[in-house]
């Protein structure tokens, strides 16, 4: 699908905003604070269901009850998002949801300037950053994740009440058991796809011969939930005297090896650099050989942040796709 134009009611600064989009680059000029970030949070909100870094609260424009996107597809599909400060509203083609249903999501690549110290950001953010991948890759991952988020919760809590029992512990160490091991299959499976790629594509933009490759590093060992479900058991009492869960995927990490040592301290800035956009290479590839869809790409701002040779990889290699770019300078001769 192609974004046809995308309309903004008092969403953050914009009053009211519309834009007009290309079929192939379209591209967003103006200064810092000027709303950018924010048409492109609007276009993720209506293709993903919320939004890349906040909630609706504080999304809606100070001062104001509501706000109102509404975005149209080439194909004449309307799809409006309203918030009313309590309720978010879908509506897609007459019909109302709470959610944006899953048949109307489309594939999105985001690619903002902090993706480009991913490989020295926390274990956290990586962690966010991969799941977002796999939940897009695979429904399934997203459903397996939001439930082991929820009982991860719910025992953590747990932990921390005065009634606490044994017995109450362990249905909830059944669901982290059963969930945390499907999550550690697909992070093996995805991550084995992307290395599989990594090298030659990173090659194909830095023009050398380094080999890159991405470690998941994980504390569970086999994709056995009963093993899972037995270490859960036997950590009960050291989680009881922590006040938290200390075993599970919620701990994984992605190391980024260059030539077999840490990227993180022995690859360059630029090398960095060429290492993420060979990820986002794949990501687009994988969402296309997996759904079917060409994604559509967002680039926020990182135009400036890459040189002349990265900025044309970039171009030739979403040239297929529909990308939208925010920047502060104009890049239309670059
Ligand atoms: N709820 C809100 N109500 C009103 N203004 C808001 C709200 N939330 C954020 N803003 C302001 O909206 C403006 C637009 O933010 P946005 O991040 O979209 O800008 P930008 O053009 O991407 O800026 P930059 O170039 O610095 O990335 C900012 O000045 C921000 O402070
Ligand atoms: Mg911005």
């Amino acid at each position: 699908m192609i974004i046809k134009s995308i309309k903004l009611f008092n969403f953050r600064n914009h009053t009211e905003y519309s834009l007009d989009c290309q079929d192939e680059t379209s591209l967003i000029l103006g200064e810092n604070g000027s709303g950018k970030t924010s048409v492109l949070e609007a276009i993720y909100i209506l293709t993903r269901g919320k939004s890349f870094r906040a909630t609706d609260p504080e999304i809606i424009k100070r001062g104001t009850e509501y706000y109102r996107i509404e975005l149209e597809y080439t194909n004449g599909e309307i799809y409006t998002a309203t918030y009313d400060g309590v309720t978010k509203t879908f509506l897609i083609m007459d019909k109302k949801s709470r959610r944006l249903p899953k048949k109307n999501k489309y594939p999105v690549v985001l690619f903002q300037p902090s993706d480009l110290n991913l490989i020295s950001h926390s274990p956290s953010r990586r962690r966010d950053y991969f799941d977002r991948i796999f939940s897009q890759f695979d429904e399934k991952y997203n459903e397996s994740l939001l439930k082991y988020e929820k009982s991860l919760k719910q025992r953590n809590e747990l932990l921390k009440s005065d009634n606490i029992t044994k017995e109450a512990i362990f249905s909830w160490n059944i669901l982290l058991a059963k969930y945390g091991t499907d999550l550690f299959t697909y992070r093996q499976k995805f991550i084995q796809e992307i290395n599989s790629r990594l090298t030659d594509i990173y090659r194909s933009i830095a023009e050398n011969d380094d080999e890159i490759e991405i470690i998941y590093k994980s504390d569970v060992a086999s994709s056995n939930d009963n093993q899972y479900l037995n270490i859960l058991e036997s950590n009960y009492q050291k989680d009881l005297y922590l006040g938290h869960t200390s075993f599970g995927v919620h701990r994984d990490d992605y190391i980024f090896k260059f030539n077999g040592k840490p990227a993180d301290g022995s690859a360059s800035r630029g090398e960095s650099r060429s290492i993420i956009l060979a990820l986002k290479f794949i990501e687009a590839d994988l969402v296309y050989q997996k759904l079917s869809k060409k994604p559509i790409i967002l680039l926020d701002d990182v135009f400036s942040e890459l040189d002349e040779s990265r900025r044309k990889c970039l171009v030739k290699n979403f040239k297929d796709n529909q990308v939208i770019i925010t920047s502060v300078e104009d890049i239309k001769d670059k």
